[in-house]
């Protein structure tokens, strides 16, 4: 059984927490200073475990075994949210380091190829899970064309100004890969709840996101009386009561909506709002549940068109991601890797965030496991996980590489 190294484990997990750090947090959005300076001692780690590596056209750092293949993938992202945990996303690509290392040092294990990967903007700066879209093929030229952060810096700013502009990228090869395994932190409570210490992941959520428009007219907040007012911050507060309103109407028991971010223009407190914008997130693992909750929302875009004098305008704000199923056959490998660690200690789990192995398995079969997150707290700086929990992740995921690399699944 490989073995796995606590010391080597934690030391280089905190080293990544470093590269960015700022309190007990990491601010390291995809291709900023941080976020290519980590790319880098990753593609260092990586090469020093003996993987032919590369930093690819869009940042994925991907450190290939020199074993034949078909070989197993396995990582996550290393890239943050604005404000983040040191552990979302970090913890599997150090995972998929450790992994490598460690069925090296064992002779039983030492042939069997796993490929490590960290992929680019899993959260979302421009496109989310654009390292994985583009190494699975399906990064639309479109998609890129539009993609603009939240300060208005272009995809392609940010690629030139991370030197990547001209560097080739990667795509997945089907016959070099026998499958993607990720390993994450929850990010939510069930674990913990439930007293349980791994998690076997049956299905990731499908997100979409809209962005309403709500145009009125600027003017005086002292002189404009109530009734001649086109307020559009008025109109947006009444569309947001609207979805909290309807949307349980409609939702299924793990359907979750989100409105993230407005912007009120001007922004001062004595002048009416002539200009507002409110992004509409929402999730859940069904397709039709989506589509019933896009439905409702572009329903109640129209009402409040007939109503008011304020006028919205509803446009498709990012990517979609598509609800997922995890592979069978690996999540059997990893449940099995789990009762051998944590033995009535995990459970079987849907994923409430999305992941980049979402993504991954339209084109390889593709599992993940998941370690307690304290508190049920992620996409915050307060975001941990007990050092033990840290420790059994990586055994059940090394254990599982192994058992996946020595079934027959490899052909
Ligand atoms: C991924 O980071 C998500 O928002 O689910
Ligand atoms: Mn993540
Ligand atoms: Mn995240």
């Amino acid at each position: 059984m490989p073995n796995v190294n606590p010391d080597r484990l934690l030391t280089d997990l905190d080293a990544l927490r470093a590269i960015g750090a700022q309190g007990t947090g990491v601010v390291r959005p995809a291709f900023s200073a941080k976020d290519m300076e980590a790319r880098r001692w990753l593609a260092r780690k990586f090469a020093d475990a003996g993987l032919e590596t590369t930093i690819d056209g869009v940042g994925n750092v991907f450190g290939r075994s020199r074993r034949a293949g078909p070989a197993l993938l396995v990582g996550s992202h290393s890239d943050t949210q604005p404000t983040g945990g040191w552990l979302d996303g970090a913890l599997g690509v150090v995972y998929a380091l450790e992994v490598v290392r460690a069925l090296a040092d064992d002779p039983a294990t030492a042939q069997l190829p796993v490929d490590a990967i960290s992929f680019q903007d899993e959260e979302s700066r421009f496109v989310g899970c654009l390292g994985s879209r583009s190494f699975v093929g399906s990064l639309s030229p479109e998609q890129e064309a539009a993609a603009i952060d939240r300060d208005g810096v272009t995809l392609a700013d940010a690629l030139a100004g991370a030197g990547l502009a001209a560097t080739p990228r990667l795509r997945g090869d089907p016959a070099r890969h026998c499958g993607f395994l990720e390993a994450h932190i929850e990010q939510g409570p069930q674990l913990e709840d439930d007293a349980k210490r791994i998690g076997v992941v049956t299905t990731i959520v499908g997100v979409r996101g809209l962005r309403i428009i709500f145009r009125g007219q600027q003017n005086h907040a002292g002189t404009t009386m109530m009734a001649r007012r086109r307020d559009a911050a008025a109109a947006l507060f009444d569309y947001a009561s609207a979805v909290n309103r309807e949307f349980p109407r409609i939702a299924a028991a793990r359907s979750v909506w989100t409105m993230g971010r407005v912007q009120v223009v001007p922004n001062a407190t004595s002048i009416v709002p002539g200009y507002a914008e409110l992004d509409l997130q929402f999730r859940d693992a069904d397709d039709t549940v989506l589509d019933a909750m896009e439905a409702l929302a572009e329903r109640l875009v129209a009402e409040a068109n007939r109503q008011s004098g304020v006028r919205l305008e509803l446009q498709r704000a990012r990517a979609p991601i598509a609800p997922t199923r995890m592979d069978g056959t690996l999540r059997r490998h990893l449940a099995a890797a789990a009762e051998r660690h944590a033995p009535g200690q995990w459970l079987e789990m849907p994923s409430g965030a999305f992941h980049d192995a979402g993504i991954v398995s339209a084109r390889l079969p593709a599992a993940m496991l998941f370690i307690p997150s304290i508190g049920g707290i992620s996409h915050d700086f307060a975001e941990d996980s007990r050092r033990d929990d840290i420790v059994l992740g990586c055994r059940v995921l090394a254990d599982a590489a192994a058992s996946i690399l020595g079934s027959d699944l490899r052909g």
